[in-house]
């Protein structure tokens, strides 16, 4: 079956998906993005991606080409049409193609809207016999890291260093010494006390989905939940860390800058809530990217 796009209103081979080449987006990075997952055909927290596209979207006063159940049908219907029961369906939404020009073009410039599908295979079991490493790095990305902008220089550039140290994921670092979270994760900690630590929605993190599921399955498993930042000395003395998004889903992490966390082992309290995470999604062994 060969790949399909879907690039403004038509569905197009993958290999001749294109926009113009003065597409903000392409010229600015000026739009924002969404990563939905699929397990066994189901559109996973469908809803609150649409909760958090369309602020993004509010935020940089670019309209949402399209209405919800619109929006709804076409995801299926790439994925349909890619074969895709279990993978993801990519979305982009820039302010349109104008003459370069840093200003907003003439009101009307139609948004450009390109979405893409691809299966992801099973998540690889050795991460969670061994964990995954971090490497920490400075925050240096701007004040609005709520907005899903596909703006990411610095969040390339963090993972490029990760993983040239060897590294699965880089942890952003605050000037004051606090995790933000990794450059496409969220972060989360659990404490000597067994208290689940992940940083409080602000401008500082986007506000991961996954984070949001996982922060109400432990709080119904009656996990205590703590939205408040940690450093990363805290981290490093934690008996647990792991990270979470929608294609990591939730992931231990046993080493941060080469050091063990905890025994150095995958933690109980992360296995946990991946094994409830996978019962939410109704799936025992889902995809990764
Ligand atoms: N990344 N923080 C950042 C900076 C992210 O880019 C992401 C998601 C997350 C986790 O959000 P969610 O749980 O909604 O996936 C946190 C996506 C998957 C990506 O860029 O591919």
């Amino acid at each position: 079956m060969s790949r399909v796009a879907y690039v403004n209103g038509r569905y197009v081979p993958h290999r001749e998906a294109a926009v113009h080449v003065e597409d903000r987006g392409y010229q600015f990075a000026d739009g924002v993005y969404e990563v939905v997952c699929l397990q066994h055909g189901e559109v996973i927290d469908e809803d609150p991606h649409l909760d958090r596209l369309e602020p993004s979207l509010n935020e940089l006063r670019i309209a949402m080409p399209m209405n919800r159940r619109a929006y709804k049908h076409i995801t299926r219907e790439l994925a349909r049409r890619n074969g895709v029961k279990d993978g993801i369906v990519y979305t982009q939404i820039t302010r349109g193609v104008a003459r370069r020009d840093h200003v907003f073009p003439a009101a009307g410039t139609p948004p450009s809207i390109v979405m893409t599908s691809r299966r992801i295979k099973p998540q690889d079991p050795k991460l969670f016999d061994t964990g995954v490493s971090v490497m920490s790095t400075p925050d240096i990305r701007w004040t609005r890291c709520d907005i899903k902008s596909v703006s990411l220089l610095p969040n390339i550039l963090a993972k490029q260093a990760a993983r040239e140290s060897g590294a699965y994921e880089a942890w952003f670092v605050d000037k004051d010494g606090n995790v933000t979270e990794g450059g496409s994760t969220n972060a989360w900690i659990v404490t000597k006390d067994g208290e689940l630590v992940t940083r409080q929605l602000s401008n500082s993190i986007l506000g991961g989905i996954t984070r949001r599921s996982l922060v109400k399955l432990a709080a119904d498993a009656q996990i205590k939940v703590v939205e408040r930042p940690f450093s990363l000395e805290e981290a490093r003395g934690a008996r647990e860390a792991f990270l979470t998004s929608t294609t990591s889903f939730v992931t231990p992490i046993t080493k941060i800058d080469g050091k063990p966390v905890g025994t150095g082992k995958p933690g109980a309290v992360a296995a946990r809530l991946r094994e409830l995470y996978y019962g939410y999604m109704g799936s025992p062994e889902p995809g990764a990217a």
